[in-house]
């Protein structure tokens, strides 16, 4: 075996396979030439040992928690920078200078407005839809609307496309909250910030003037830049999977989103917070620890465990710190935040949790901000999205430009029948 090439020995066969190395992280076997050459495939349900693409969007070191975006650790991010530089940083690969980022907002400013039909959609949904079920629908009409950015062949056509993305989702969200409550839209408006105009379509009423808290818009933002990317986790697979068939960016976001909304994934702020709210106060806490230990019992900590993170989520650190800021501003207290604390604190000094290397993600605290700023818990995942938007478009674009893409079609180990004959009703 040579210094940079894995055998593997099976079936009385011998085969030699490349190691490939990127920048930082595990190196991987290329394994693609393993069926032709054997006949073999290999196995990995869940693709925990698989590496989907080359990406040079956003690393992971769980072991150690580290997040980087384009090289950049998150924790600098959410000090200094902004949703929408970061923004540009996951689209382009470098920051921005002073004025590449005033024009980069101002053309995502641009595109905040939705086609006025799109309206019209809304109310074929029952006001009690769950404003997941209308994101997963509206988004994927945006196809219906914007022909022309949907040839994903043309570069300039897949910018604009990720613009309009990036700009009109969260005039989307906020129509689906305000038509959850029966209150009238409200246009964006250009002189205000990506997430204060957010903040301001979300809960502005024509009633009165809406005044937009600093400190809720600085965290509220700091909140899109924890979400904005995760490398290849199971939407941002999703979304790559629809776009490898060559499916246009409005759609497979539309697939990311549906594929957000799980508990296990995006759903798991709002399953985290209605968790805590069922704790209620501390001295319930050990009860809730010991049924998730009990394998019998399907309960789970929620925002607990990660798929990568064997460490502390560096997203989460933020997010705590944020916690505290936000109560600080508005000067309210939440007791759900001290049973969060306390929660954490037991768990973590709990065998079973050490043992399997369970810490909290960035879904453990965000309820808890998002709940004081008056967002209802089925929001949550679609403030998720919102976020989210950028690194699935971004990582769809990359898979898009890069001139080895192929579709995306994994194969199976097979368990059910053997070839036989159908059976006539009559004999059955
Ligand atoms: N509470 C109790 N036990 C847990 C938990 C938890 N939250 N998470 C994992 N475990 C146990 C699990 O039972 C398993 O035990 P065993 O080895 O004895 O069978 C072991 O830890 C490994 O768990 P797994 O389910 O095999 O690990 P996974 O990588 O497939 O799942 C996960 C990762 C995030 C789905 C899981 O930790 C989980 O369900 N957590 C709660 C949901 C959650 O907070 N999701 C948000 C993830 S971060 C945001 C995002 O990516 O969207």
């Amino acid at each position: 075996m040579s210094e940079n090439s894995a055998t593997l020995n099976a079936d009385g066969m011998t085969v030699d396979m490349p190691v490939k190395s990127g920048t930082i992280g595990p190196d991987v076997v290329d394994i693609r030439k393993l069926y032709g050459q054997t006949g073999l495939f290999t196995y990995d349900p869940g693709f925990t040992s698989t590496a989907s693409c080359d990406s040079a969007i956003t690393y992971i070191d769980g072991d150690e928690g580290v997040l980087l975006h384009r090289g950049y650790p998150i924790g600098q991010l959410a000090e200094h920078s902004s949703f929408m530089e970061v923004c540009y940083l996951l689209l382009n690969g470098e920051l921005p200078s002073a004025d590449g980022l005033s024009e980069f907002s101002r053309t995502i400013t641009r595109h905040t407005m939705v086609h006025e039909q799109l309206s019209t959609f809304y109310r074929g949904f029952r006001r009690d839809a769950h404003p997941m079920a209308i994101m997963c629908g509206v988004v994927g009409a945006l196809s219906a609307f914007y022909h022309d950015s949907t040839d994903i062949s043309d570069p300039e056509q897949r910018t604009i496309s990720a613009h309009r993305l990036i700009a009109k989702m969260p005039t989307i969200a906020a129509m689906a909250y305000k038509y959850s409550v029966g209150q009238p839209f409200v246009y964006p408006r250009n002189d205000l910030s990506y997430t204060g105009n957010f903040l301001r379509m979300t809960f502005a009423v024509p009633a009165e003037e809406y005044v937009i808290e600093p400190a809720v818009e600085k965290a509220m933002d700091r909140i899109f830049m924890l979400h904005a990317d995760h490398e290849q986790n199971a939407s941002t697979s999703t979304v790559r999977l629809a776009g490898s068939s060559g499916a246009n960016p409005f759609a497979c976001i539309a697939a990311g989103i549906a594929c957000l909304w799980g508990p296990a994934h995006g759903g798991a702020n709002e399953a985290a917070l209605n968790m805590l709210k069922e704790i209620g106060t501390p001295d319930r806490i050990p009860h809730y620890i010991e049924r998730a230990k009990d394998k019998n019992d399907p309960f789970r900590l929620m925002g607990f465990g990660h798929r990568v993170y064997k460490n502390y989520d560096p997203r989460a650190t933020v997010m705590q710190e944020t916690v505290r800021e936000v109560f600080t501003a508005l000067k309210v207290k939440d007791p759900l935040f001290e049973t969060a604390l306390r929660l954490e604190e037991l768990a973590l000094n709990d065998p079973y949790f050490i043992d399997k290397k369970l810490f909290p993600n960035v879904d453990f605290y965000s309820g808890i901000i998002l709940s004081a700023i008056g967002f209802p818990t089925t929001m949550f995942t679609v403030l998720f999205a919102i976020a989210r938007t950028v690194g699935w478009i971004a990582q769809w674009n990359e898979m898009i430009s890069d001139p080895g893409q192929k579709i995306g079609r994994p194969r199976q180990l097979y368990t059910g029948p053997a070839a036989r004959d159908y059976v006539p009703l009559t004999e059955r």
